[in-house]
């Protein structure tokens, strides 16, 4: 991954005494390696173990747009191996008066491995950071009807989720904790979808069931929500990942409460 160098603090000047002023470019960028334990291979009951491309697509976009994050705590749903949540972790969201700055969930099954992850890079992405420091890493079911009141009240101002879009009951629940988190306070919500085309003969046609049911659900129980779509082709990419116009993102905007 590579990521904007800190600001140089030492004045550089050549054998004049000319200040020399630094150029964006190459320069500015760091590579840093994560290391993910996954599985390249699961069943459909354990599709967290895998790094889906929308995590990498999602990571390229807070790299690109990290104000989104800054001084917001983070809740990530559905983290799988975590790659995300280090990521908004690194590009620098808020912990506040005591809490921390990304929590990092997913059904109970997967806890372990997410766990195990975010512990195994914190420090290498974040500078003196360590894990129990940054991250609440706890379970999160979306399909459960109501949100617990310690998510309800975490003060998240920024959600995450990268390709959770791929089964009704998810997709419900999904659009369901966005209404209550958006009744909390005022939050954007950052969506990586996968548009996974299928040919149905109900409809002779090739549609994308699950990306369309997000979309309808969202006018429909979220019309106050400002939805932004951006394809992969429109964020710099600095993960390795095929950027196909089947992937987009949607930027969800809601306004301050009532
Ligand atoms: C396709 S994977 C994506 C994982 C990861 N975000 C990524 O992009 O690599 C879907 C994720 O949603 C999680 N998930 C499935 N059912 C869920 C539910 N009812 N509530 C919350 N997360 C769920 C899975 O455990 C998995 O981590």
């Amino acid at each position: 991954m590579k990521r904007e160098k800190a600001a140089k603090k030492s004045v550089v000047v050549d054998a004049d005494g000319d200040l020399i002023v630094p150029r964006k470019g190459e320069d500015d960028q760091e590579e840093v390696e994560i290391f993910l334990e996954l599985s390249l291979r699961t069943p459909l009951t354990g599709v967290g173990a895998q790094l889906w491309r929308g995590a990498l697509f999602l990571s390229d976009y807070l790299l690109a747009n990290p104000d989104i994050l800054r001084g917001a705590r983070v809740l990530e749903v559905g983290a799988g191996v975590g790659l995300t949540a280090l990521v908004a972790a690194a590009v620098g969201c808020g912990a506040a008066s005591g809490r921390k700055a990304v929590a990092a969930t997913d059904l109970e099954s997967n806890l372990a491995l997410l766990s195990r992850n975010l512990r195994r890079n914190c420090s290498r992405l974040v500078n003196g950071g360590e894990c129990e420091d940054l991250f609440d890493i706890f379970p999160l079911d979306l399909t459960k009807e109501e949100l617990p009141d310690s998510v309800l009240q975490g003060g998240y101002g920024v959600i995450l989720g990268a390709d959770i879009v791929y089964s009704d009951d998810l997709t419900d629940g999904l659009i369901r904790a966005l209404g209550q988190l958006a009744q909390m306070r005022r939050i954007t919500c950052l969506l990586s979808v996968e548009k996974r085309y299928v040919f149905t003969l109900a409809d002779l046609q090739t549609t994308a069931p699950a990306y369309d049911r997000l979309k309808e659900g969202l006018s429909r129980s979220l019309p106050t929500a400002e939805v932004t779509e951006y394809s992969s082709d429109q964020v710099e990419q600095r993960f390795c990942y095929e950027a196909s116009p089947d992937l987009v993102l949607l930027e969800l905007r809601f306004p301050e409460p009532s």
